[in-house]
């Protein structure tokens, strides 16, 4: 029989204390796994220290403070995760957080008297874009299903799920999201860009998508290059018009999209401001890696 392939390394850190991720083990009762009433979020290590780290924690902040979950210090719990991160050694890694409202017993309402679980791990990172980043990926468009409330970094990914499972088994690698009126929102996982007549469009800011901490970052690295951009929703209606689309996200960077539904963008290839901006998300994480607050020495994975 071939041998199972080893699950990368990583260690949990589940209210302070440090295990092997695989022995971590979260009480029954916990709110998160029989409501989802949790936040959470991931962030990537570069030679051990986390990127975009502020943007990251103030998101957490803003999802906790919407569910009402209160009481989560988190200085403290980036401290735990920088614990954790020197506990394994860990240089290109990805940090997973998530708060729930606690274990009590179930009834829908809010426990008395409950303590948030403060659960996350950090794991090895081996980059498994490098391909996608040079040929592109394939889009699978899919109706939006979500709830009313996609800014909300919520643990009830079910839609998200059901919708990237769809588009996997159709061969392609993400999802477009689309409205009954044919707005598309973003991806299952990822923000959403696209070109038309020359002009970068992305979804504004709202309820309907996450506020990505890529997509916010490379909206001031974009507006700085010149490219002009619209905060404004593109149409279903417009994808034969659409020239270049790409996607973006903590773990995957810039990903160009080169083909919708098997209908290709443009010329079926990474189009050229997809690969400007990758340039400059890249130099950015350079100009990090080698600024004076990167904790080690400075080179870029
Ligand atoms: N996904 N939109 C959705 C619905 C997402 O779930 C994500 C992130 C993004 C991109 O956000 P960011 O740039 O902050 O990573 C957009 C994470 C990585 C996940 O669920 O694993």
């Amino acid at each position: 029989m071939p041998a199972s392939p080893q699950p990368p390394f990583a260690l949990a850190n589940l209210n302070g204390e440090i295990t092997p991720l695989s022995e971590a083990k979260i009480p029954a009762l916990d709110r998160g796994f029989l409501f989802g009433d949790a936040v959470y979020e991931v962030m990537w290590v570069n030679q051990g220290k986390m990127w975009l780290e502020e943007e990251h924690f103030a998101r957490l902040e803003r999802s906790l403070n919407l569910i009402r979950i209160h009481g989560v210090d988190l200085l403290k719990l980036a401290a735990k995760v920088y614990k954790t991160i020197e506990a394994g050694k860990f240089k290109n890694a990805i940090v997973y957080i998530q708060i729930t409202r606690g274990a009590a017993p179930r009834s829908h309402a809010f426990p008395k008297d409950v303590t948030p679980l403060e659960f996350l791990f950090v794991q090895e990172f081996n980059d498994p874009y490098k391909e996608m980043r040079e040929k592109g990926i394939y889009l699978l468009s899919r109706p939006d299903i979500r709830w009313d409330h996609c800014d909300i970094k919520s643990t009830n990914l079910l839609a998200n799920v059901l919708a990237i499972q769809d588009s996997k088994d159709a061969g392609c690698q993400e999802v477009l999201f689309y409205l009954k009126d044919g707005t598309i929102t973003e991806s299952a996982h990822s923000s959403l860009f696209g070109v038309l007549d020359g002009i970068l469009y992305t979804s504004p800011s709202s309820k309907l998508i996450l506020p990505g901490i890529t997509r916010n970052h490379l909206l001031k690295l974009i507006s700085k290059i010149g490219i002009p951009i619209r905060e404004k929703s593109l149409n279903t209606a417009q994808l034969g018009q659409i020239t270049e689309l790409f996607i973006t996200g903590t773990t995957s960077g810039v990903l160009p999209v080169v083909a919708v539904d098997k209908n290709l963008i443009g010329d079926g290839k990474p189009g050229s401001i997809t690969k400007i901006i990758e340039k400059a998300y890249w130099d950015s994480v350079k100009d990090w890696c080698q600024s004076a607050d990167h904790k080690q020495d400075g080179s870029v994975i």
